[in-house]
């Protein structure tokens, strides 16, 4: 899909462009749309486990949206019912964003957000100022619906269970020039059974270790994420100095390690390709509202130059 230049017709009778910023295509493997699939499999009836947690859960417990399944419920405060159950139509925040509030790819980790920051989130989602820049993506639609249905009380509980979890990263990053052959299940990337590599190129594979843990919900799934070789240097050299006025050093806002500054949220160790998903909307035009501080920092990007600072983030202690 290709976005279009916005051209208004000024006053005085000229047209005036405001061109798309140089990276006009989407980078699909940033904004992975799942194809139809099979319904899932009938429920057999056996209890999954996993590596690490004492407790078993059938598949129809796991796909549950009304109530999360907690697979180290000795590693977190008690979840409010928003974040547990939700309130039905509206899913449960935990299904998506986990009881740890780790996130997956396909969405966000919601640790280390500051109360001010995340309802403001939720009210941009809300009043479309982040609609993402690929229509068919699921998650991105479903957000979208629940910030909806949500009740600012709810968010602020949701805010407040979140806030008190100290983040945490299972993304792996590594430099190669080639990367696995992948395939789109769950609105991500994943190695494709048969295996095989190809080349990197401009682009971030990030996949699960195992896709089992993936799609049992596991919040600590181990993820690698291939970056292209030298990209974290360039990054790090980016969001340090701005790249002689390309961008505007991440650090002045985000704070020394990335870690966050007051209500600017952090990037430090949050999935790459969720990170290049924002600097990518942003430019779009998709992600505004709150997030128009951002516009000048991302104006000049190209997605070879977010791919260098979403490696650099990604590969940061959270
Ligand atoms: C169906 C999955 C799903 C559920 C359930 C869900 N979210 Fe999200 N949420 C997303 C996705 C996807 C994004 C990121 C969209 C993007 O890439 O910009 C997101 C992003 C967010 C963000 C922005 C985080 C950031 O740093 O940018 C906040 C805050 C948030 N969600 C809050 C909530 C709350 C509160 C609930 C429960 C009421 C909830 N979400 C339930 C999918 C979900
Ligand atoms: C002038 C201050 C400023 C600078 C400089 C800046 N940022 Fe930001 N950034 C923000 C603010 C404010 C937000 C929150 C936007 C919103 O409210 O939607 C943000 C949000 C983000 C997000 C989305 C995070 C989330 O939780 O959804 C990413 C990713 C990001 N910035 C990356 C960067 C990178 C990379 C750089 C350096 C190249 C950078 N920023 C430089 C102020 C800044």
């Amino acid at each position: 899909m290709r976005i279009h230049a916005v051209c208004a017709l000024a006053l005085a009778g000229a047209v005036a462009c405001i061109l798309p910023a140089a990276s006009a295509e989407i980078p699909a493997w940033a904004f992975p749309v799942s194809p139809p699939g099979p319904p899932a499999p009938p429920e057999n009836g056996v209890q999954i486990k996993l590596p690490g947690s004492t407790s078993a859960f059938t598949l129809t417990q796991i796909l549950d949206r009304f109530k999360v399944v907690d697979w180290y419920p000795g590693e977190h405060p008690k979840m409010p019912p928003v974040v547990v159950n939700g309130r039905n139509p509206m899913r449960a925040c935990a299904y998506c964003h986990m009881p740890s509030g780790a996130g997956r790819p396909e969405n966000a980790a919601l640790t280390g957000l500051t109360p001010n920051y995340f309802k403001q989130q939720v009210h941009n989602f809300r009043d479309g100022h982040r609609q993402g820049s690929e229509a068919n993506r699921n998650p991105q639609n479903l957000m979208l619906e629940i910030s909806k249905l949500v009740t600012d009380a709810e968010i602020d509980e949701a805010a407040a269970y979140y806030a008190k979890i100290k983040p945490v990263s299972y993304v792996r990053v590594v430099e190669s020039a080639t990367a696995p052959k992948t395939f789109v299940t769950g609105s991500i990337l994943a190695r494709l059974p048969e295996g095989g590599t190809e080349p990197l190129g401009n682009r971030i594979v990030e996949v699960p270790e195992t896709v089992e843990r993936f799609e049992h919900r596991d919040s600590k799934t181990p993820f690698t994420a291939y970056v292209p070789i030298g990209s974290i240097k360039r990054g790090a050299d980016m969001a340090a100095t701005g790249a002689n006025g390309k961008t505007i050093p991440c650090t002045i806002c985000h704070g020394p390690d990335l870690k966050g500054l007051g209500d600017v949220p952090p990037i430090a160790g949050r999935s790459p390709s969720f990170i290049v998903r924002q600097l990518f909307d942003m430019q779009s035009g998709k992600r505004g509202g709150t997030a128009a501080l951002m516009q000048p920092v991302v104006a000049k990007l190209d997605v070879a130059d977010m791919v260098a600072l979403a490696a650099y983030a990604a590969s940061l202690q959270p």
